[in-house]
């Protein structure tokens, strides 16, 4: 279990969706045009959602590999998507990149995954995208940015608590957080990529009630975890928070980017 429950993901599918940065992908869909068998491999899959939003973008015949170490969230991938002979589900840890053959990828794909690698991984994996000629596409990477459209006195503490615990380790080291975007940036830029990054935040209205109040009761963990502010600071926070999306609509901008790096040939 990767303790992402496939609930969680499913909550934030409609709201990545819209968030994600479309304009990225025709040149996306540029590169794997190019190619006679286009091969994407999704890294961090979940339950499909990176293949959902992009798959119907891209060109025909392009080759999907989803890759997972939950196997949880593999087999409810696999549910939802069926079985294709154009797409393959396959159980692997990302901590062995290294043993991950990219010789027939042309693309690998993520979304809400880099802010949860370390600097080292990063490295490590942008030296064999490059050693392979890979590109990489890389959405929703957390930016740090947490809005709400009602103020509290509390809130700059609340987002600067929950962007130190982004740094904690999330299963491959210290994680990036909130740079991740420009670590890869420099990774790939350093390499000679052609690098484009866009903004993709999430814009919770009070439609999305639902996922505004599982992302607060989401960051309760982290608060404590920090330990800046007391119970009872973050409890009356949290509580303020949850009445003002019931009785006022309140809304809430959490930041994110999308990053493409692709080879020049
Ligand atoms: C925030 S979820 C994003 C899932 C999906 N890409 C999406 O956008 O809905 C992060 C995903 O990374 C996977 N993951 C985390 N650490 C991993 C590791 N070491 N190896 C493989 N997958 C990992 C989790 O199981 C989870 O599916």
């Amino acid at each position: 279990m990767s303790g992402f429950d496939k609930d969680w993901l499913a909550l934030r599918e409609p709201v990545d969706m819209r968030a994600r940065a479309m304009p990225l992908v025709p040149q996306l869909a540029g590169i794997l045009d190019k190619r006679e068998r286009p091969v994407v491999l999704d890294i961090g899959c979940g339950t499909g959602s990176t293949f959902r939003s992009l798959s119907k973008h891209l060109p025909a015949g392009v080759c999907w590999h989803l890759l997972d170490y939950d196997p949880l969230l593999l087999a409810e991938a696999e549910r939802r998507i069926g079985k294709r002979a154009d797409v393959t589900f396959r159980q692997f840890d990302l901590n062995a990149i290294e043993s991950l053959d990219l010789s027939e990828v042309n693309v690998v794909t993520a979304s809400a995954l880099f802010d949860l690698c370390s600097a080292a991984f990063c490295d490590m994996f942008a030296a064999s995208l490059v050693a392979s000629s890979t590109g990489l596409y890389a959405a929703l990477n957390y930016d740090g940015v947490m809005e709400w459209s009602i103020v509290h006195p509390l809130d700059q503490q609340v987002a600067d608590d929950f962007n130190r615990h982004q740094h904690y380790d999330k299963g491959f080291g210290p994680a990036l957080g909130p740079d991740a975007t420009e670590h890869l940036r420099q990774c790939f830029g350093s390499a000679g990529y052609d690098i484009a990054i866009a903004s993709s935040p999430w814009i919770m209205g009070p439609e999305d009630e639902a996922l505004q109040v599982a992302f607060l009761r989401g960051l309760r963990r982290p608060l404590v975890e920090v330990g800046l502010l007391t119970e009872n600071e973050i409890q009356a926070w949290l509580q303020f928070r949850l009445d003002k999306i019931s009785e006022s609509g309140s809304s809430c901008v959490v930041g994110h980017t999308d990053i493409l790096a692709l080879p020049r040939f």
